[in-house]
């Protein structure tokens, strides 16, 4: 069988080199933490990124609202709306059609999009599930969890996000490490709630590594996917313009150019999955608070 797709654009990635693997489901990554390998998640926001992302390992592609400041150049994640965030989440699904991908795709909530009520949320999870998405993705702890608990009831898989959640950000006064002294309890709280309630994975941006490491071992149904906290989590993400280090801005310390050493952004994309895989990156002195 050939390992490219002819299209009149040029060639499609090759064939996963790990196109046996089995379709990443969420049996599929309790079974990796079982095992006690890492989870690996990037970002994606069109056809082509994710089918060079599956083919390069990675598990889990979120389409992530940061869309808004890679894709569309905005100054936050503020402006992004569920309609745009359906666009990308179609665009992403039939990426991966083309080329059999295997990919569990996380579609993420914008902002007030799931605000008003559990009923608004319900609305909202569903286009973008429609759209393909196998789980969506909300921020903040709180008052959040009786939304999760609405949605996993109703069959929707959600992934919870803690520590800096960009779509507060002008609440947090700036992109800047959270958890820190008092609030860690606060947010070891926030966690356990949301496990409770059903969530099955949680991004935890920007806090301590020693609060992530902890909350890891006391979410053992949640999966915790650090960025920029450091290597204690289940999982890694990175939004993916940082990690091939094409980032409009300053890049944030806890980002690696995976780039640098390699010739291709599918390789770049591989490196990644390694060094999650292998332990390497994220390095907690360099990567970490
Ligand atoms: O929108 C996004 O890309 C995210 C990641 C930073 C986790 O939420």
């Amino acid at each position: 069988m050939s390992n490219t797709n002819a299209s009149p654009y040029g060639t499609l990635p090759p064939a996963s080199p790990v196109a046996a693997r089995k379709p990443i489901s969420l049996p599929r990554l309790n079974e990796l933490r079982a095992r006690g390998e890492k989870i690996t998640m990037l970002t994606a926001y069109d056809a082509t990124f994710a089918a060079v992302a599956d083919a390069a390992g990675v598990e889990c592609i979120l389409v992530g609202d940061s869309l808004g400041m890679v894709c569309q150049g905005l100054a936050s994640t503020v402006g992004v709306t569920l309609d745009t965030m359906r666009y990308h989440v179609e665009s992403v699904v039939r990426g991966l059609q083309r080329v059999q991908g295997t990919a569990w795709i996380i579609g993420d909530l914008p902002f007030g999009s799931y605000h008003e009520s559990k009923e608004q949320a319900l609305r909202s999870a569903s286009v973008l599930m429609q759209a393909g998405a196998h789980m969506v993705k909300l921020e903040g702890g709180g008052w959040t969890t009786d939304v999760v608990h609405f949605l996993v009831e109703r069959g929707i898989p959600v992934c919870a996000h803690l520590g800096l959640t960009p779509q507060t950000v002008h609440a947090l006064g700036g992109y800047r490490v959270q958890g820190r002294g008092d609030s860690a309890n606060k947010l070891r709280q926030e966690a356990m709630a949301l496990q409770d309630a059903g969530a099955s994975m949680l991004v935890l941006e920007m806090v301590p590594e020693s609060l992530s490491t902890t909350l890891t071992q006391e979410l053992p149904r949640c999966h915790t996917i650090g960025i920029g906290a450091g290597n204690g989590t289940a999982g890694q993400v990175l939004v993916m313009h940082d990690m091939l280090g094409i980032n409009l801005g300053k890049n944030p310390k806890f980002v690696r150019n995976f780039m640098l050493d390699q010739t291709s952004v599918q390789a770049a994309m591989a490196a990644y999955v390694a060094a999650v895989k292998d332990g390497s990156f994220p390095v907690n002195a360099e990567h970490a608070w």
